[in-house]
């Protein structure tokens, strides 16, 4: 028996833009972006839990690719990780998000500087700038 928990977010890339989705709850992170996911169920590894949260949250079916650098641990027992998506089948709608959008490095660098994006997401968010900023 372990409390850890372990969340896995998803980096979806396409033709240099960047997938957010608007979170609806809890109340405190309502209306702001991140990389969907969510957590990582006993007997799962991180991909497959990554692939199952963006079936349900996004419909669609994924492959996963390698992890983003950024391991965030915002309190004890709550590790995040982020690993990148593409989609291989359907098109993405917000199942349990307020909303979707796809960003580039301007879009993505305006929800940074305004707040919008989930704290936790930041390290993630600059770490995509780059990428997006290159192309
Ligand atoms: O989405 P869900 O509520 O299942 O996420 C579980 C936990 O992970 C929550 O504390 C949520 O705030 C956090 N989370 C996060 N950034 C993400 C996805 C989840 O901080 N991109």
């Amino acid at each position: 028996m372990t409390d850890e928990v372990l969340v896995v977010a998803g980096a979806v890339l396409d033709g240099g833009r960047l997938l957010l989705a608007q979170r609806d709850r809890p109340a405190e992170l309502a209306g702001l972006w991140e990389l969907p996911g969510g957590k990582v169920e006993p007997g799962e590894s991180p991909a497959q839990a990554l692939v199952r949260e963006l079936c349900e949250e996004l419909d669609v079916s994924v492959s996963v690719g390698d992890s983003l650098a950024g391991v965030v641990r915002p309190k004890p027992g709550l590790t995040l990780v982020a690993m990148r998506a593409t989609i291989v089948s359907g098109t993405v709608r917000a199942v349990e998000h307020r909303a979707l959008r796809w960003v580039d490095a301007d879009g993505l660098s305006e929800l940074i500087q305004t707040g919008s994006m989930v704290p936790n997401d930041l390290a993630w968010a600059r770490e995509l700038m780059g990428e997006l900023q290159v192309r």
